[in-house]
């Protein structure tokens, strides 16, 4: 595409990435082999013990394991595979070295092409998924942070870390989740640069968690959340509503409904849109039914992210390509679409400043 250059050299900022997400097959194995983690078994031998994970032959190895996530059915057949995928991630070193990948990739792109040009990342990750095997979120904050700083200096690119609250467990143990971060100073610190809240979507309504994250703005926290990724339009209206975000994660299925559209394009709030992630989970059939013309149109503002990159096939240069493969957008339009990425940062007036 003749714009391609252009989509390259966009300074790009990235805020719906999560950490777990950017664990390739190959890392998987590789730390599963370092830290002896049993990966699911891929024969019979271990069914009937109590716990035994189900045989599954995606296990076999990472080209099966790619060959697997190429056929996510839904949300939560993915969220299977990325949950297991925890279970390799012990040390500060480990999340260190995922951290350092996964920017180095945003910033430069593949090995030698100079593309990605993500200048600022958000990274979400999930507290809840570590703490049961034992892994304090301080290891992974002090992980990340060291991974950050050597890819300030390495490539330039600043980073945020964003705690998620998980959705398909107690509403209690989210709480107790924030309670325990913020009574650790992790907010007050800039080591936590906001709240988010992912997972499960069906059935669980915003407004089960309009306590914990009133507690949140109460301290001055920055607030996001996941909705209407498979949940209907009226979860994005009660995302803000009810939660008093200004930033919703996916908030594509905003667009089955002009009111909810109207709404958000009247209070300016910024959806953080996936689109190979909406294609990889059959929330579409293909990325020109993301509803990029749909948003631009009715003046609703979003940013383009990857989601889970290693489990969708493709980094933020690969989702800013699929949408200007599907849609041919104007120089103008994707110029107003990587300013309202930037504008919509947390990094603060000074940072993104120095971006645009
Ligand atoms: N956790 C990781 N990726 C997610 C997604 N796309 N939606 C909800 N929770 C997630
Ligand atoms: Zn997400």
């Amino acid at each position: 595409s003749p714009l391609h250059d252009l989509l390259t050299a966009l300074p790009k900022c990235e805020h719906h990435v999560h950490l777990e997400g950017t664990l390739s097959p190959e890392l998987l194995f590789e730390l599963a082999a370092k830290n002896s983690i049993v990966l699911p078994p891929i024969s019979g031998q271990a069914s009937g013990d109590v716990g035994a994970d189900a045989v599954d032959p995606a296990f076999a190895s990472p080209e099966a394991l790619y060959a697997r996530y190429a056929q996510f059915t839904s949300l939560d057949d993915f969220l299977h595979y990325y949950y297991i995928g925890f279970r390799v991630l012990l040390t500060a070193s480990d999340f260190e070295a995922l951290t350092y990948a996964y920017l180095r990739r945003a910033a430069t792109g593949l090995p030698g092409s100079r593309t990605g040009n993500v200048r600022h990342a958000e990274v979400f990750f999930d507290p809840q998924g570590h703490t049961p095997r034992g892994i304090l979120p301080s290891t992974i904050i002090t992980g990340f942070h060291a991974a950050a700083a050597r890819a300030e200096r390495d490539f330039g690119i600043t980073a945020q870390l964003i705690p998620c609250l998980l959705r398909h467990l107690p509403v209690a143990d989210g709480e107790a989740t924030f309670d325990a971060l913020a009574a650790a100073g992790h907010f007050a610190s800039g080591a936590l640069a906001g709240l988010g809240l992912c997972s499960t979507e069906i059935d669980r309504p915003p407004a089960l968690y309009a306590p914990v994250f009133t507690r949140a703005a109460a301290l001055g926290i920055d607030r996001t959340a996941h909705a209407g990724e498979e949940g209907p339009p009226g979860y994005v209206s009660a995302a803000v509503a009810e939660l008093g975000v200004r930033r919703v994660d996916h908030g594509v299925r905003a667009a089955e409904d002009e009111d909810v559209m109207r709404g958000l394009s009247e209070a300016g709030v910024l959806l953080t849109v996936c689109p190979l992630s909406n294609v990889a989970l059959k929330g579409v059939t293909r990325i020109g039914e993301v509803p990029v013309r749909v948003f631009l149109d009715r003046g609703v503002k979003f940013s383009l992210n990857s989601d889970d990159p290693a489990y969708f096939g493709g980094y933020i240069q690969e989702n800013y390509c699929a949408v200007e493969e599907a849609f041919g957008l104007s120089v103008d339009e994707w110029r107003i679409i990587a300013r309202n990425a930037v504008e919509g940062s947390w990094c603060g007036e000074e940072r993104k400043a120095v971006i645009l």
